[in-house]
C-alpha cells in the first residue's frame, strides 16, 4: 500500500479515480473543468440518461425497480436544477456528465453508479451537442422568421417609393425601395435553408457508440435514436466520437446570416446619413451624443454590423480546433461548445434587434424620389431607345456615353441638351426621345420575375408573403 488513503479518497469522487495515485493537481483540475459552460447541456443530459435507463433494463443491467428510482431521481434533478441555480454555481463537478452521476448518487446511493454502465462522456457529449444544436435551429429560425417578416411588411407598406439603384456606390439605375428591402428578405429566406441543413447533419444520435468502438451491451441504437428525436442512429463509431461537423454547419449557417445582417446593416447607416436622407432612424434604435445635440446615431444597425465579427471568428475558433486532430476522441473537443453557445446567443440577439429595427424605420419618400430622378439614372434607357430605333447595343452604348460627356462639359444633364444637339451624334434621335427617359418607364422596364417593375415587385411580396406563412407554420 503505498498510496496514502488520504490521496487515495481524493480522486475517488471523480469519474475515473481508479487508476490515479495521487489526486489532480488543484489549478490543473479547475483548469480541465467545463462544467461552467456545459451545464447548459443539462436538459439533454437528463434526456439522454432517462432514454439510456431503459436500454440498460432491455440490456438486462438495471431492474424495472432501479430504472423506475432512477427515473425518479432524474426528475428531481431536473426540478431542482431548474429552480435552484445555486445548486450548480456550487457544485465542484468536472462537467455536466459527472454532475448528473454526482446527483444520482446523492438520491439513490450505488444505485446512482448504474446508469453510466455500457456508456462514455464522449458520446454523450456529441450526443447532448447534437440536441442542442438542432434546438437551437429551431431559434433561430423563429428569429430569422420574424425578421424576414419585418422586411416584407415594410415592403409591402412602401410600394411604389422609388429609389437609385446602385452598383460600386455609384447611380446605376432606379429600383423601387421594396425591391432593395425584398432582396435582403431573399438572402435571409436562404439562411433558412441553410439551418435547416445543419439541422438535418445534427439529426444522428451518437448513443451506443461507446467511447469509439461501440457498446458491448445489447442494446436497440435505432430505438435510442427515436426516442430522443433523432431521425437515425450514427452509422460509425469512431466517426460518431470524432465528428462536429453538425456544429460546423451551424456556425456556419449562424455567419452567413451574420454577414447578411452587416450588409442591412451598412446599408441603412448609409441610407440613415445626410448624405443620403432616404430613412429616417426610428429613436427606439438609435442613440444620441453627449456633446452634439442635434445627433441622432444608428448604433443599432453599426452594432450589428460591429457584432458580425463575433459570429464569423466563432466558425473560424471551432475550424482551428478541429484542424489537425486525429479520429476518435480528443480532449480538444470540449473547447467545441463554447464557441457555439456564443455564435447561437449573439445571432437571435442579433436578428431580434433587426427585425424591431426594420420595423420601426420610415422612409423618406422625397429624398428617394429626388435621388431616382436623377437623369444620369436613365442612361441605359437612353441606350435602348436607340436599340429600338435599329442601333447595334455596342453603338447605343458608345453614343449614350457621348451625349453624357457633352452634357457634362456643358454644365447640365443629357436629358435637357436640345434634339439638333443631340442629333449631332445621332440621326436616331427624335422628339419622342424625352418621353423614354421618364423614371417611370425606367423602372416599369425590368418587367421580368424577379425584376423591379412595379407589379413584379407586387408580385413579389405576395409569394414572400406566402413563403413566410410556411416558414411561420414550422416555427
Ligand atoms: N467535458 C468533456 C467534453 O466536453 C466530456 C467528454 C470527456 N471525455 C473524456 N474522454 N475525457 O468534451
Amino acid at each position: 500500500m503505498s498510496a496514502a488513503p488520504k490521496e487515495k479518497e481524493k480522486t475517488s469522487d471523480k469519474l475515473w479515480g481508479g487508476r490515479f495515485d495521487r489526486a489532480p493537481d488543484e489549478v490543473f483540475y479547475q483548469f480541465q473543468r467545463s462544467f461552467s459552460f456545459d451545464r447548459r447541456l443539462l436538459p439533454f443530459e437528463l434526456a439522454v440518461d432517462r432514454v439510456w435507463a431503459g436500454a440498460l433494463v432491455s440490456a438486462g443491467i438495471l431492474s424495472i425497480e432501479e430504472m423506475r428510482d432512477t427515473l425518479t431521481a432524474l426528475d428531481k434533478i431536473a426540478e431542482r436544477a431548474a429552480n435552484e441555480p445555486a445548486w450548480l454555481d456550487a457544485s465542484p463537478a468536472e462537467d455536466v456528465h459527472h454532475f448528473v452521476e454526482t446527483a444520482l448518487v446523492e438520491y439513490l446511493g450505488p444505485l446512482g453508479f448504474k446508469l453510466h454502465t455500457g456508456r462514455s462522456r464522449n458520446e454523450l457529449v456529441a450526443t447532448d451537442f447534437r440536441m442542442f444544436v438542432k434546438q437551437s435551429v429551431r431559434e433561430t429560425r423563429a428569429a430569422l422568421t420574424r425578421l424576414i417578416g419585418a422586411l416584407v411588411t415594410q415592403a409591402e407598406r412602401v410600394l411604389g417609393i422609388p429609389m437609385p439603384g446602385m452598383t460600386h456606390m455609384q447611380h446605376a439605375q432606379p429600383i423601387l425601395f421594396s425591391h432593395f428591402l425584398l432582396a435582403h428578405a431573399e438572402a435571409f429566406f436562404r439562411d433558412t435553408e441553410r439551418l435547416a441543413a445543419a439541422a438535418a447533419t445534427a439529426d444522428a444520435c451518437p448513443m451506443g457508440s461507446g467511447a469509439l468502438a461501440g457498446c458491448a451491451l445489447d442494446v436497440d441504437r435505432g430505438a435510442i435514436a427515436r426516442e430522443l428525436g433523432f431521425a437515425r442512429p450514427t452509422a460509425n463509431s469512431l466517426d460518431a466520437a470524432s465528428d462536429r461537423d453538425f456544429a460546423l454547419d451551424y456556425l456556419y449557417a449562424l455567419s452567413v446570416i451574420a454577414t447578411h445582417l452587416s450588409r442591412l446593416a451598412e446599408d441603412f447607416v448609409l441610407f440613415a446619413s445626410q448624405e443620403f436622407g432616404f430613412i429616417v432612424l426610428p429613436d427606439e434604435f438609435s442613440t444620441g451624443s453627449s456633446l452634439m445635440p442635434q445627433k441622432k446615431n444608428p448604433d443599432a444597425w453599426e452594432l450589428l454590423r460591429g457584432k458580425t465579427g463575433r459570429v464569423t471568428a466563432s466558425l473560424h475558433t471551432l475550424l482551428t480546433t478541429l484542424k489537425g486532430l486525429p479520429s476518435s476522441y480528443q480532449r480538444d473537443l470540449q473547447e467545441d461548445k463554447e464557441p457555439v453557445f456564443a455564435a447561437h446567443d449573439q445571432a437571435v440577439a442579433m436578428l431580434t434587434i433587426a427585425a424591431g429595427a426594420v420595423a420601426a424605420t420610415r422612409p423618406n419618400e422625397a429624398r428617394m424620389r429626388a435621388a431616382a430622378s436623377d437623369p444620369a439614372l436613365l442612361a441605359t434607357e437612353a441606350a435602348h431607345y436607340l436599340v429600338r430605333r435599329g442601333a447595334p447595343f455596342r453603338q447605343a452604348h458608345e453614343i449614350t456615353g457621348q451625349i453624357v460627356r457633352e452634357a457634362e462639359r456643358t454644365g447640365t444633364s443629357f436629358a435637357a441638351l436640345p434634339l439638333e444637339t443631340l442629333q449631332k451624334f445621332s440621326p436616331l434621335f427624335a422628339a419622342d426621345f424625352y418621353d423614354a427617359l421618364k423614371l417611370e418607364s425606367a423602372l416599369a422596364g425590368p418587367d421580368v420575375q424577379g425584376g423591379t417593375a412595379p407589379a413584379r415587385v407586387r408580385e413579389a411580396v405576395a409569394a414572400a408573403n406566402l413563403r413566410l406563412a410556411a416558414l411561420e407554420q414550422k416555427s
